[in-house]
């Protein structure tokens, strides 16, 4: 635990390097370090960027790849982008990413310390900060967490009224004041744990997206994005409502083999995609899935062929069935 967020020991010989890269291991582990590959920050980014958006802001940016992502892309001139990082070393790489791709009146600033606390801060300003959030959160369970954090994970539930339990993982409430502190019709698009769509711990965070957002879609991949980390993950899109007491809240799991669904406008697969009332799905959204692949079998038995809801996987006949690998993380 000394480990946590104090990046870089210095190295002599290749005992120490062997010991180094074993301790680099356990705090990449310990800070949740695992960094967006940038076809995917891209995708995240121009989704947000599509709605208009002004003011970015990211609560673990690492080094900075959604700020490439963001600054490098087509953008409103005067964007403000505003990151967070909680390792001093992670934040100067951003920081000087950050910069050289800042020109004109727009501004990328890069806060070294700790999302939450300044988050707690806006939550209880009760006041939207922001007009989307991109990212990659930590995923770091709670009972690794330094007390302060596991204070400040605790008190992000308690304002946003919400229940809380000691089984939740950092990124949750990550995800739950990001969502807060966008402002109405604002987008999110993250990289996040697959277990959204089915842990128990996640419940709270499942219903507080479903009553504060129009749309949430959750595109869910054949492969295993981050290999290292053997967590399967999502990206999650959702778009707040525009009159936070009246979300629409439509549901849509998009399952997605390969990387090419990453070329196209995320709004391109929104558009086709099937959606549920986010409302009538309690509980687990393993039921979005499940209600997807009945619909599919319902309209075409898959003794006569393949279903529509097979997505180029494996329904007996080679290839993996929609939602499948939701259900398989089930068993
Ligand atoms: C999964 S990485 C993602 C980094 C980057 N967003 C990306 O997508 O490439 C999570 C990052 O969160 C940082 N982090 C962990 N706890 C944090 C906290 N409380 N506040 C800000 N950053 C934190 C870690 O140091 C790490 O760089």
């Amino acid at each position: 635990m000394r480990l946590l967020f104090s990046c870089q020991p210095s190295i002599a010989n290749l005992d120490e390097f062997r010991v180094l890269q074993e301790a680099q291991q356990t705090e990449q582990k310990l800070r949740g370090g695992y960094y967006t590959p940038n076809d995917l920050a891209a995708f995240c980014s121009a989704w947000v960027l599509e709605s208009g958006a002004s003011e970015i802001m990211e609560p673990s940016c690492g080094d900075g790849a959604f700020i490439e992502a963001i600054m490098g892309a087509k953008r409103p001139a005067n964007l403000a982008f505003k990151a967070f990082e909680i390792c001093p070393e992670e934040a100067a790489k951003a920081r000087s990413r950050a910069q050289r791709l800042t020109f004109g009146a727009a501004k990328a600033e890069v806060t070294e310390g700790d999302f939450l606390e300044w988050a707690i801060r806006q939550l209880l300003k009760n006041c939207p900060v922001t007009d989307a959030v991109v990212g990659n959160p930590p995923f770091i369970r709670y009972q690794y967490l330094p007390p302060v954090f596991q204070q400040r994970s605790e008190q992000v539930f308690e304002i946003l009224r919400l229940p809380f339990t000691k089984h939740t993982n950092a990124w949750v409430p990550f995800v739950l004041a990001s969502i807060a502190l966008l402002k109405p019709s604002g987008r999110l698009a993250m990289v996040i744990p697959s277990e959204i769509v089915h842990v128990m711990h996640a419940a709270p965070l499942r219903s507080f997206l479903t009553r504060q957002c129009d749309r949430i879609a959750i595109l869910d991949p054949t492969e295993i994005w981050f290999t290292d980390t053997l967590q399967g993950a999502v990206i999650l899109l959702a778009e707040k409502a525009e009159v936070p007491t009246r979300p629409k809240g439509r549901l849509t799991i998009l399952p997605v083999s390969g990387r090419d669904f990453a070329q196209q406008p995320a709004e391109a697969l929104l558009r086709t995609a099937t959606w549920q009332s986010a409302g009538a799905i309690d509980g687990k959204w393993t039921q979005a899935v499940l209600s997807v692949r009945a619909r599919a079998f319902g309209r075409n038995p898959p003794t006569t062929g393949h279903s529509p809801a097979c997505a180029g996987g494996g329904c007996g006949r080679g290839h993996r069935h929609r939602g499948e690998q939701v259900f398989s993380r089930q068993r």
